[in-house]
């Protein structure tokens, strides 16, 4: 990863008939990495990416794709980026070899370059066995995978791929994320749009979290938890046998300690930091037999219950 960015928004913003369906948005992509733009249907995923493409305007805001300006310079990003959207589209009766010369030749490929890419860009996505037949006989997942080489063939920057797992089975989805992990390597920036945040987590470096057109969260995987769903917060539950009320009082006053609730044997505490040492000493110190005491850990379970639940 590096310190560039491939795209950045401010206060990206984009209205239909008055209803805001992206809100202020201000989030990075990193070049090198792969972000993944998270959200339930209807969150403004695909409208903020056609943003991104210059297909249509924004309301208010920017966005920034490798320094052009999309509304400005469609073109210039039209080059560098390769796009995926959520329904492909092929020639059904001819084979993945024919559909992607027609590619080639749409983006200007040199003829004497062409046969080169297309075998290297079906080698990549495991399709060189299948290059001779019809794309009306490729499976959902074969069709996706022939989507990516498509996209690949133009040697792009930058690629954006709309829900490219939908429809897809348990090990068409892991073969069409192996592949997309295996791009920023090649120095190709991968931006994904998914619904489903469990599919798609494992190959995300970093994610931003739409919901109903405003980000959410934006970070990467590894510091989304607390800091997204507790402020920073750290949360400490102690368990007690026969919690005295005076507890509360004195737990509430040790330095770094915001609140204290109790309820039944177990106390909740909200902290600036790891205070388990203190609180261990004042529960002892009332009488009260501790039982036990953890840090409550964020996880994505959480993330994923507060925004991704089936509404
Ligand atoms: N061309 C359009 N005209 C009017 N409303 C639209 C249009 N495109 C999208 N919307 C609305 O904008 C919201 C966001 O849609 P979309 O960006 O497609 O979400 P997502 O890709 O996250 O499912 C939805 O409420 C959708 O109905
Ligand atoms: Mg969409």
């Amino acid at each position: 990863m590096s310190d560039k960015f491939a795209i950045e928004t401010r206060d990206l913003t984009k209205t239909y008939d008055g209803t805001t369906v992206v809100d202020h948005l201000n989030f990075f992509v990193r070049e090198n990495e792969v972000f993944g733009l998270l959200g339930p249907n209807g969150a403004g995923k695909t409208t903020t990416i056609l943003m991104m493409l210059g297909l249509t305007e924004p309301a208010s805001g920017t966005v920034k794709v490798f320094d052009y300006n999309p509304t400005r310079e469609p073109l210039q990003v039209k080059r560098i980026v390769g796009y995926l959207p959520e329904e492909v589209g092929f020639y059904d009766n001819l084979t993945a070899r024919e559909n992607l010369r027609f590619i080639a030749d749409l983006n200007k490929i040199p003829p004497a370059e062409t046969e080169r890419r297309i075998d290297n860009v079906l080698e990549m996505v495991g399709l060189a066995d299948a290059r001779d037949m019809i794309t009306a006989k490729y499976s959902r997942g074969m069709r996706q995978r022939l989507g990516i080489a498509d996209v690949l063939i133009k040697e792009p920057k930058l690629v954006i791929l709309d829900e490219p797992t939908s429809g897809l089975d348990p090990s068409g989805i892991n073969h069409l994320l192996d592949i997309i992990c295996g791009l920023p390597k090649m120095g190709t920036t991968v931006l994904l749009s998914s619904h489903q945040l469990y599919q798609v987590q494992r190959v995300c470096h970093s994610v931003g979290i739409l919901s109903k057109g405003k980000l959410v969260i934006e970070g990467s995987i590894a510091e989304l938890g607390r800091e997204a769903l507790a402020g920073g917060r750290y949360i400490i539950e102690v368990e007690t046998a026969q919690p005295r009320p005076e507890l509360v009082n004195t737990l509430g006053k040790i330095k770094g300690v915001d609140k204290v609730e109790i309820k039944d044997n177990i106390l909740t505490i909200s902290t600036g930091a790891d205070l388990r040492s203190q609180i261990a000493k004042a529960v002892v110190d009332s009488d009260a037999l501790l039982v036990q005491m953890k840090v409550h850990e964020f996880s994505l379970d959480d993330i994923y219950m507060k925004y991704f639940k089936e509404r």
